[in-house]
């Protein structure tokens, strides 16, 4: 797809998810809310909603096109949301700046900013939830795909996924000796790329994809994953913080073993392209209407926030 009918697109797509998410979330008031204002705070400062576009853009490739889908956007992007306000926390990355502000818990802190993020993860599964709603209760067949839609989101989130990737990527800084390839593949492949499959499994899950379009919409989505986390790792060392807006160094004041302190800056961005192809290439198994899917993966190569 042509660079500028892709950007067009991208912005136009964007403000429509801006749209369903921020219609997703709750009302700050109450006794509670200062953890609501803080939860808001996290995902009203924007990001690139790139787990939310994955899922939308995946669900329409594969012939979706009802509004069950919406609270699974709000959903991934809560969750993605909270993984970012713990994963900053000073016990875990101890980072002052995201998203073009300060971090959650440097504004509201530490006390808000763990319940911010808890309130976030169960506010996700509350509001996944209400998509059951948003189907015919007598279609046991829909019923059934947003089940198993739930499942996905849930296992892909939990200790078999993103939780259990931060587990080990934590336990790396100080074990004092080189992670081995397959160890720092084990923590991009959780820690990043189990997000990014949920995204586009549910996406394809909830618009009825079958076994084997599924099967590639995995392959596909753990490349675009670990291809994103090498190129997270890539820009900071030589990103800006302008641009990213996040803090940058971060990985090396933490002592972080990262794709690039293991295979160097050069074989890295090697990396991001060929997995990125590689990723890219799958979904002709999908469908023949992938043209705008594809120009994204592709375009995540060069990204620089
Ligand atoms: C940052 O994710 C954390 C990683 C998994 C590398 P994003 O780069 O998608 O962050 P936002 O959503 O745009 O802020
Ligand atoms: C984070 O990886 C992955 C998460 C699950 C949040 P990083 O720690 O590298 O993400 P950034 O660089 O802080 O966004
Ligand atoms: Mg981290
Ligand atoms: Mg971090
Ligand atoms: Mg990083």
């Amino acid at each position: 797809m042509e660079t500028q009918k892709f950007n067009a697109l991208m912005e136009e797509k964007t403000r429509e998810l801006e749209r369903i998410i921020g219609g997703f979330l709750p009302p700050e008031e109450g006794m509670q809310k200062t953890v609501l204002q803080a939860m808001n705070y996290s995902v009203l400062a924007g990001g690139k909603r790139l787990r939310p576009m994955l899922m939308l853009e995946t669900y329409r490739m594969c012939g979706g096109d009802g509004d069950e889908i919406e609270p699974f956007l709000a959903a991934i992007e809560m969750i993605h949301t909270y993984s970012l306000v713990h994963d900053d926390l000073p016990a875990m990355d101890n980072d002052m700046y995201r998203r073009g502000r300060e971090t959650t818990w440097k504004r509201y802190g530490e006390a808000m900013g763990i319940l911010a993020g808890d309130g976030l993860l169960n506010y996700a599964y509350e509001t996944a939830l209400s998509a059951f709603e948003r189907v015919d209760q007598s279609d046991a067949a829909a019923m059934g795909r947003v089940a198993r839609a739930l499942m996905i989101l849930a296992g892909q989130a939990g200790v078999y996924g993103m939780v259990g990737g931060q587990c080990a990527d934590v336990e790396a800084e100080s074990c004092g000796t080189p992670l081995t390839q397959g160890e720092l593949l084990f923590i991009h492949r959780n820690k990043t790329a189990a997000l990014i499959k949920a995204s586009m499994c549910v996406g394809a899950v909830l618009a009825g994809a079958d076994a084997a379009q599924i099967r590639a919409l995995e392959q596909c989505a753990e490349d675009v994953g670990i291809a994103f986390q090498i190129q997270d790792d890539i820009l900071d060392v030589e990103g800006s913080s302008e641009e990213l807006g996040k803090s940058v160094g971060s990985d090396a004041l933490n002592n972080k073993q990262t794709y690039v302190t293991l295979n160097g800056i050069e074989q890295a961005k090697k990396d991001v392209t060929m997995m990125s192809e590689r990723a890219a290439a799958l979904l002709a198994q999908v469908s023949d209407d992938h043209d705008f899917l594809k120009t994204l993966i592709l375009t995540l190569i060069h990204r620089r926030r």
